[in-house]
């Protein structure tokens, strides 16, 4: 691939998925695409790059795939269990009650291969059965999980993990209670995908309707974005909750720093923060 190439290259993907790859990140993105290249009989990147800014939904569709980093895990960050499982699930829990609603809903935006979407359905029975939800149900909660990716989607709507996945961070007690063994690996038991929808959304085509959702998780994917890809999201993001409603950020991500539309919470020990919106 030449400089020029690469160019090209990275300015469809910047438009197609507003991740950003930077000067010295060429090697990287010759390794993502050089086998799709080859998958679509190109002969060499001017013809990938003419094909992909043509863009059929199918080489859009793998060049999503191909460019988007789906790492993550179980739970992942240090106060994730005790600032969503002990603090903010019941709180909200108790605000819903208090309002007359009956269950909550919490959005996992970028969720990747759904192991955010399934730690929060895990935070969400573990608190049923410690009693601390009152007498709202789990049943009645939705976990609404998007991504842009298609293959990231299909892994977490079956949500089967193989043995590689399943040691990134899940307790041995969880994976104990909440996964089912299947050929290959582990499924996350029924009554927990039950409470999950995973949906195709690319976060820069978000619309501009007010949303309801009570949580909303946006980790570990704006580091993708230019700064004003960031502030475009989180600004509409604002919307998207109820009032009263939270958002959470990786371990050290700051939207404060990108949207004048937060303001930051702490857990009552002081540590964990988490995300009010002002609007
Ligand atoms: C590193 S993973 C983070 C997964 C999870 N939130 C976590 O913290 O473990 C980033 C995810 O963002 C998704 N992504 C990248 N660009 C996106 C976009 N424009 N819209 C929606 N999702 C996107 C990727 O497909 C990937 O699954």
């Amino acid at each position: 691939m030449s400089r020029a190439q690469y160019d090209v290259m990275r300015r469809i993907v910047e438009e197609v998925t507003g991740i950003i790859f930077n000067d010295g990140d060429m090697e990287f993105m010759v390794r993502r695409l050089k086998p799709l290249a080859l998958r679509f009989g190109c002969k060499d990147f001017d013809e990938f790059s003419s094909k992909a800014r043509r863009g059929t939904t199918v080489v859009r569709n793998s060049l999503v795939d191909a460019v988007t980093t789906r790492e993550t895990l179980w739970f992942r960050d240090r106060y994730f269990e005790s600032l969503i499982g002990g603090h903010l699930l019941p709180t909200l829990a108790e605000e819903a009650i208090g309002a007359g609603r009956s269950k909550l809903k919490i959005w996992s935006a970028a969720s990747s291969s759904g192991q955010e979407a399934y730690s929060i359905a895990m935070l969400l029975a573990e608190a049923q059965n410690k009693g601390t939800l009152g007498t709202l149900r789990m049943e009645n909660c939705l976990i609404h999980g998007t991504d842009i990716s298609l293959a990231a989607l299909e892994s977490a709507r079956k949500g089967c993990y193989d043995g590689v996945a399943m040691a990134r961070g899940l307790p041995p007690a969880l994976k104990a209670r909440y996964f089912d063994r299947v050929d290959g690996g582990f499924q996350v038991k029924e009554r927990l995908r039950r409470l999950t929808r995973f949906d195709r959304l690319n976060l820069l085509q978000m619309d501009q309707r007010r949303g309801n959702y009570d949580m909303i998780l946006l980790r570990n994917v704006l580091i993708y974005f230019t700064k004003e890809a960031r502030t475009k999201i989180l600004d509409r993001m604002a919307i998207k909750l109820r009032p009263g409603g939270v958002l959470v950020v990786g371990g050290s991500e700051d939207p404060l720093r990108y949207s004048s539309l937060w303001t930051r919470e702490r857990m009552p020990s002081g540590t964990g923060a988490y995300f009010k919106a002002k609007v």
